[in-house]
């Protein structure tokens, strides 16, 4: 079989620029080298992801300290929970930009709490900084203590925060389109600086934004980043399917992951773009032995570093509502029904009935993994059950969690990436420049839409 010619896998790391990932054992772990705070850490961890041909690291974000739980936050900082510290990742991959060449660059930004124009700002800039190889996921927030360091009493409602968001990328995407690309000119001799009839004026009215433009600054190569959402609600999908170039999700299962994946392909046809203009990848966080036998004592070695109150506390952050005040015994399928539990919570823990029993064994999944699933054996092993993953319909590609920093993405790189080269399903060389490129994808986002 020629590798060429097959579908290609494609890999991306995941980190947050804080003590945890969805591992919340990674500031504690022995095989962490570096503080968090350390820009050392992230450029180990960029360099050796560009050496395994990573389509793009990410960082995820979060932008405030989460009192939900019981209203405070005392056990986040004791013991370091999700969102105890958070460094902005934007700087961070601006600095990772001077430091690799050629693997992608994504960050977090939230639609609820920026404004358009400092979205577009910051990725045009970091556009012309990486030559084409930023990306902005785009996420809608998650709990009150975010709103009210902007000064919001409450976190606006779910499903108006993606009408939001909607309109916000209508804004930015006229903003992103006010300079034509050939607007600049720099002719020194002639002194002229750009030509004003490729520039062009930006008059927005609606619900939620009134902005006038153009954006102050000419467009990078790549005219805007590639767009990255994580929806899993069905409003979530909906925006998704719409403006996302990749989309993240978390799935426990094959079948849960092709149905996702399956929907997610429709909504996007829906939309008017092809089904591969959206790359799907599943999150996974691989623990790598000699065998399966080591691999499986790193991870219990690692879970049991992991506080199952500290995954109660990510996800009465995540759902915006204080599980400290049930038992850890309580069925989740019996809070799925509580009318105390707002609906969206509710929704979510619908969903996760079928997996755990209590809140207490939900909490210790949560602080181990967020319900990323763990894989155990050698880089062969885990390098076969991610093909079968990906040749059975379920994903394009992966998002890494490390379980400690940098080892997790070493041992990847060394151990999984050649066999997926071996078996023809991942590139032996980046053969572009840009994250488009890497990713395989030209066709537009929702930008066309608006
Ligand atoms: C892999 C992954 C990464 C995510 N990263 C962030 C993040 O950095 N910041 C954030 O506020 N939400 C993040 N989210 C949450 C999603 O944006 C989304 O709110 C969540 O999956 C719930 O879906 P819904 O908004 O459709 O209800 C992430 C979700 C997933 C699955």
């Amino acid at each position: 079989m020629v590798a060429s010619a097959r579908r290609q896998i494609h890999l991306a790391g995941f980190l947050l620029a804080g003590p945890v990932v969805h591992s919340h054992a990674v500031w504690r772990h022995p095989s962490t080298t570096r503080r968090f705070t350390d820009p050392l850490l992230y450029e180990d961890a960029a360099r050796v992801l560009e050496e395994g041909l990573f389509d793009f690291l990410f960082f995820a974000d979060r932008l405030g300290v989460s009192s939900q739980l019981g209203g405070s936050r005392d056990l986040a900082f004791r013991y370091g929970s999700q969102d105890a510290a958070r460094l902005d990742p934007l700087p961070i991959i601006s600095f990772l930009a001077g430091k690799t060449s050629h693997i992608g660059l994504g960050v977090t930004r939230s639609t609820t709490y920026y404004q358009p124009n400092h979205i577009v700002r910051s990725f045009t800039t970091l556009d012309h900084l990486s030559a084409g190889r930023g990306a902005w996921n785009v996420v809608t927030s998650m709990n009150d203590s975010e709103g009210r360091i902007f000064g919001q009493a409450k976190h606006m409602d779910h499903d108006q925060r993606y009408d939001r968001a909607d309109e916000f990328m209508e804004v930015a995407f006229k903003l992103w389109r006010s300079w034509d690309s050939d607007a600049l000119v720099l002719d020194k001799a002639n002194g002229i600086f750009a030509d004003p009839e490729k520039i062009h004026a930006v008059d927005h009215k609606g619900a939620f934004f009134e902005v006038e433009g153009p954006m102050n600054m000419p467009p990078g190569p790549t005219g805007h980043p590639v767009i990255i959402q994580a929806g899993s609600s069905g409003r979530g999908r909906r925006f998704g399917a719409r403006w996302a170039e990749v989309i993240f999700t978390i799935s426990r299962s094959t079948e849960e992951a092709q149905a996702f994946r399956a929907d997610v392909r429709r909504q996007v046809v829906e939309q008017g773009r092809p089904a591969d203009s959206c790359r799907i990848l599943t999150a996974v966080m691989p623990f790598i032995g000699r065998d399966r036998d080591e691999a499986i004592v790193k991870r219990d070695e690692h879970n049991a570093l992991a506080r199952p109150e500290l995954g109660i506390a990510t996800l009465s952050s995540q759902l915006n509502f204080d599980f400290g005040r049930y038992d850890l015994a309580t069925p989740i399928a019996q809070l799925a029904k509580d009318s105390a539990v707002p609906h969206a919570a509710r929704e979510k823990l619908e969903a996760l009935t079928g997996d755990d029993a209590t809140l207490g064994s939900l909490g210790q999944i949560w602080s181990s993994s967020v319900r990323v699933p763990q894989l155990v054996g050698s880089g062969r092993d885990i390098a076969l059950t991610l093909a079968e993953w990906f040749e059975a319909g379920a994903c394009d590609g992966f998002v890494i969690s490390p379980a400690y920093l940098p080892g997790s993405f070493v041992e990847f790189t060394a151990e999984v990436v050649p066999e997926l080269q071996k078996f023809g399903l991942f590139r032996r060389t980046y053969s572009g420049a840009t994250l488009r490129d890497h990713l395989g994808s030209t066709a537009p986002s929702g930008r066309d839409a608006a």
